[in-house]
């Protein structure tokens, strides 16, 4: 599904201040694969991410999605088949909407039908609920209330499934409960795990949590200075525990985990 060959950045190339961000990263994923991704602050993660979403263009390199070659694809274009979210709950939903508009919006940007209230039709009204009460939130009974209004918590289990009530190729979900409670950041990573297996969505999982970055999904992806590090799969990862992952860390980088928040979250579990 998605295919990514020997991807470079360079931020400000033939300057005193160029600096590399992607060093050859090659990833390939198979249609509905779930990876974590774990890695020091200022690994390339978000920049993996930008590149693969297009919000700049890359040095070299390419990406295929799908079979489509999207390397050189305008960011708008490839935002109808890639899903993206953010650690900033309030970056996934318009606050002054209600949730019943903002879900309303995802189905008019998709088939152009404006405006919002032609878009909405009675069965997608019940569609919403249905999916809404699966949150277990109570919002299905508060479609009317302005999105503005909901906890942190659950605009971003909101916003994860705004991302996916139209299910996209890939999904890329950058630290989506990091400013979440642990209870609620609990939540939203299990909800984001039944949805993405539900409708088999391709997902990339940058996490702080060294044991979530081992639990969910099948893979776990270790990024360092705009590289891929380590790639584990199988039984190699269901073996490993987080204190093993912080020790492999150690080893390949010849430092510590620099994100005490790693840290405190590996060892915790
Ligand atoms: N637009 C940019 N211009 C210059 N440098 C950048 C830009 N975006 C990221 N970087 C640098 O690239 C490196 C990787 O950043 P990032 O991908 O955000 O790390 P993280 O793994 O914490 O998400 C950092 O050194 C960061 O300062
Ligand atoms: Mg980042």
């Amino acid at each position: 599904m998605l295919k990514i060959n020997n991807l470079r950045k360079v931020f400000q190339p033939d300057t005193p201040s160029a600096h590399i961000g992607l060093s050859g990263v090659s990833l390939h994923l198979a249609a509905g694969e779930f990876a974590t991704v774990i890695g020091s602050n200022g690994a390339g993660k978000s920049t993996l991410f930008n590149a693969i979403a297009g919000s700049f263009l890359v040095s070299g390199g390419s990406i295929r999605l799908d079979g489509q070659d999207i390397t050189y694809q305008k960011e708008h274009v490839r935002a109808k088949n890639i899903g993206r979210l953010f650690q900033d709950p309030k970056t996934g939903t318009a606050p002054n909407l209600s949730i019943e508009e903002n879900m309303a919006l995802v189905y008019s940007k998709a088939t152009e039908r404006f405006p919002l209230r032609i878009a909405l039709r009675a069965a997608d009204i019940t569609h919403f609920k249905e999916v809404l009460s699966k949150l277990d939130m109570g919002l299905e009974d508060r479609l009317k209330i302005k999105v503005g209004l909901l906890s942190g918590g659950q605009r971003q289990a909101l916003a994860l499934l705004i991302a996916t009530l139209i299910p996209p190729k890939l999904l890329l979900l950058d630290e989506h409960t990091a400013a979440l409670d642990p209870v609620t950041a609990g939540k939203v990573t299990r909800l984001t795990a039944e949805i993405a297996t539900r409708h088999n969505i391709t997902t990339l999982m940058i996490t702080h949590n060294i044991g979530s970055a081992l639990k969910e999904g099948g893979r776990t992806i270790m990024m360092d200075e705009g590289k891929i590090v380590l790639d584990l799969a199988g039984r190699e990862r269901t073996d490993m525990t987080p204190q093993d992952l912080l020790r492999r860390y150690r080893e390949i980088t010849n430092r510590e985990m620099d994100n005490d928040r790693m840290l405190l979250s590996g060892a915790k579990e």
